[in-house]
């Protein structure tokens, strides 16, 4: 089935929550997925996946335990930067707000290995589409 065009400043006014992941295009088993963000996600890693990350609007940290014995930096991107997080690197995305794009394989799920409780602001999920309430 050919889809029709997603206009990604259209996508992003329709939605209210933060850290809630929408689907805007599937390509083969992969997803682009947008959120808007705004506050602290939480630390996980992908085992089996990198992650992609686009900046479209605002700022987006995200910590990293990458360096020698689990050292943290963080990375900052903003409008146009682009990053990967390899796969089973844990990582902690954070923002002032903002809004970013995922490309990943579709069912990535956003808290990747986390086990606790989740923070209100932040929605578990491997993306909706942008008209699933
Ligand atoms: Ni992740």
């Amino acid at each position: 089935m050919a889809g029709e065009p997603v206009n990604l400043d259209d996508a992003l006014a329709s939605i209210d929550q933060v850290y809630d992941p929408r689907v805007v295009a599937t390509v083969n088993d992969y997803a682009a997925k947008i959120a808007k963000v705004r506050g602290d996600h939480v630390w996980h890693s992908h085992a089996d996946t990198d992650e992609f990350f686009l900046a479209l609007d605002g700022t987006f940290d995200i910590a990293l335990r990458d360096g020698p014995g689990g050292a943290e930096r963080t990375v900052r991107l903003q409008h146009g930067d682009v990053f990967v997080v390899p796969r089973g690197v844990e990582h902690c995305p954070s923002s002032d707000g903002g809004a970013i794009l995922m490309f990943e394989p579709a069912d990535t799920n956003s808290t990747g290995d986390y086990e606790g409780d989740l923070p209100d602001h932040v929605t578990s999920s491997s993306g909706r589409a942008l008209d699933e309430s």
